[in-house]
């Protein structure tokens, strides 16, 4: 099993340049075959506050489904004393996961090396 796997590397003829001559046609299954496994390198305190993000990100993604559903309802119900009383947590947790599903992906690919 690979240890260490570099989106780059899949993305292109092995060689990790990003070039229209190096753009491998398979790489889509390249990366499939290989689990789309992409590990974070980076090391020290920008490590700890990826994980730190992307641990509350990932916990509040899955909160924030049944949240939405509700507050969803209860506005459609025009339950609207009850909508206001989740909604008022719903949209900045909304808000937070889609925010740092941005950062999460730019320090993956961008900060990682
Ligand atoms: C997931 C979807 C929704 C979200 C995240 C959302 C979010 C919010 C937020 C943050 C507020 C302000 C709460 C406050 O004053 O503290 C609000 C108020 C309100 N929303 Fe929604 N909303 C959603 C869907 C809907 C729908 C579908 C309706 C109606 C069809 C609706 C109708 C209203 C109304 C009438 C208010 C004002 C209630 C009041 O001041 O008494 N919302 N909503």
């Amino acid at each position: 099993m690979l240890k260490t796997l570099d989106y780059r590397i899949f993305m292109t003829d092995g060689s990790g340049d990003v070039t229209p001559d190096t753009l491998n046609p398979d790489s889509a299954c390249a990366f499939l075959e290989h689990g789309g496994i992409i590990y974070f390198h980076g090391t020290g305190w920008i490590r700890a506050l990826y994980f730190t993000i992307l641990i509350s990100h990932t916990i509040l993604a899955i909160v924030i489904v049944p949240m939405v559903l509700i507050t969803l309802t209860r506005g459609l119900r025009e339950q609207f004393e009850r909508h206001r009383a989740i909604a008022r947590w719903t949209f900045p947790i909304w808000l937070y996961v889609s925010v740092t599903g941005v950062v999460v992906y730019l320090m993956l690919f961008q900060m990682s090396g």
